[in-house]
């Protein structure tokens, strides 16, 4: 790209050099894909001068905040079943029960919550953030886990060939300078019967964000070398002076607990790419891996919307949503439900995997035939004391902590270890529609709902 020399004639010193950075800088990037006008891209030059970036900002801002408590329940190989669950593996062998598990990207936090969710497995934590290694090792100290190795490497640098049966990469990849070849790298790290539990932004969830990190980046443009605490600050100063609380809040704002490393990765993230069901499909299916299922975090379930489907009141439409091909479907409910859809949260499987995809109807309809008993576990936690410490709680508590909700608690009443769901669900006179047997499955049967568990046919 050239400048005719008239126009670069008419320019300041100063203008002249900004545009001559900003040519610089598109060269930088031409091997870089495509640049959107509503993400963050303006420092993703190469995949290595992010990853000093990305060193650097989570270095100053580890996140997420230490956690107030540490969860794990009694019975080991509870959440291997429900992670099946999720995938509308009724028979609880796709995630095997001592899975090899890596969290690429972990964070403080992340590899804790997991080494103790699979707790007789070996879990794999990497970051770029030596700081949040630091913390995450000095937590997974002081609750003695044993079953986690934290390392410190960038996903864009990592060897692991065929080695995971499962990779949990959550709000890591749209960082990156181009996450096409960091995912390239997960899926390599996969076995091919592996199953990878990946988030990244919903394009109408960061549009906010995206422009007011955009905004604080023009101010500081022409000072060189990117300093995040000069845009901490002036960022800062930006929220205090203009009422942008509305705006924020369209952009998750409430549910921040607005510490430092909230705010500095919500408002001055370096890099921001951001998808919608669509496009994140289109780059799942460039890197050879298919979207499985949606996955309802934790973390997800506490926000105004999870389900992927919508419900109709008009019943000719709703036939025609519920015809669509899943990813079209899930497609529509993000662009009408806009800043409003889910997160993109999915579970994704190879391509060479060897096992068929399900669409959600076929588990809905595996799921009629299966028979189901009620969960039972207890739960303890490592409670976090004001000096930093965690304590173990004195006594375990039942798990599922609260009943399901009322539109589905008849039905798990109702489950006898014996009946398929179907003969359940004929027995409380419920029409088993698609969409009505979908909510009662997820709302039951799954990681968030982890209230029934299917009985395997050779033990009944
Ligand atoms: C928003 S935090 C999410 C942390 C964690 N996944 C969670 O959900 O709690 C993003 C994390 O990804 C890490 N990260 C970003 N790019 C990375 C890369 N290429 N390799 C390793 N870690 C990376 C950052 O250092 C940061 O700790």
């Amino acid at each position: 790209m050239s400048v005719p020399a008239k126009t670069l004639d008419n320019l300041s010193t100063k203008q002249r050099a900004l545009l001559e950075r900003r040519l610089k800088q598109k060269h930088d990037q031409e091997s870089l894909p495509l640049k959107s006008d509503d993400e963050n891209l303006v420092l993703a030059k190469s995949i290595g001068s992010v990853d000093e970036l990305l060193s650097k900002f989570y270095g100053r801002f580890p996140w997420p905040w230490p956690a107030m408590k540490f969860d794990y329940l009694d019975d080991p190989y509870f959440e291997t079943v429900m992670v099946n669950q999720d995938l509308g593996d009724w028979t609880h062998q796709v995630l095997p029960g001592n899975p090899q598990i890596w969290v690429a990207g972990c964070g403080t936090n992340q590899a804790i919550h997991t080494a103790l969710r699979f707790r007789n497995t070996r879990v794999v934590g990497s970051d770029i953030s030596s700081k949040s290694l630091d913390i995450c090792a000095q937590n997974a100290k002081a609750i003695g886990l044993t079953n986690l190795e934290l390392k410190e490497e960038s996903i864009n640098d990592v060897p692991y060939q065929n080695r995971f049966d499962y990779v949990a990469c959550t709000g890591v990849i749209h960082h990156n300078a181009d996450p096409q070849s960091t995912l390239e790298k997960l899926v390599a790290s996969l076995k091919p019967g592996g199953v990878l539990e990946l988030m990244v932004y919903n394009r109408f969830h960061r549009l906010i964000t995206s422009s007011f990190q955009k905004a604080v980046r023009i101010f500081t443009e022409e000072k060189g070398a990117v300093n995040f605490e000069a845009e901490f600050s002036l960022a800062q100063k930006i929220v205090n002076s203009l009422t942008v609380k509305d705006s924020l809040e369209r952009a998750f704002i409430q549910y921040m607990d607005f510490s430092e490393s909230d705010f500095a990765d919500l408002l001055i993230q370096p890099v921001e790419h951001s998808y919608t069901v669509e496009s994140l499909a289109m780059l799942a299916n460039s890197c050879d891996l298919e979207l499985v299922a949606p996955c309802i975090s934790p973390y997800a379930k506490n926000l105004a919307t999870f389900m992927w489907n919508l419900i109709f009141e008009d019943a000719e439409l709703q036939e025609q949503y519920d015809a669509l091909p899943e990813s079209r479907r899930w497609q529509v409910t993000n662009l009408l439900l806009n800043e409003k859809s889910p997160l993109l949260w999915f579970y994704f499987q190879r391509k060479d995997s060897g096992r068929r995809r399900k669409s959600e109807k076929q588990m809905c309809d595996e799921f009629l035939e299966t028979a189901f008993e009620r969960t039972s576990s207890t739960q303890r936690s490592y409670i976090r004391e004001e000096d930093g410490s965690y304590r173990l709680s004195p006594k375990p508590v039942p798990y599922p902590l609260v009943l399901p909700d009322s539109s589905v608690r008849k039905i798990f009443e109702a489950v006898d270890g014996q009946s398929t769901m179907k003969e359940v669900l004929a027995r409380l006179g419920i029409t088993p529609t698609f969409a009505a047997v979908n909510q009662i499955r997820i709302n039951l049967t799954t990681t968030a709902f982890p209230y029934l568990k299917a009985v395997q046919t050779n033990s009944r």
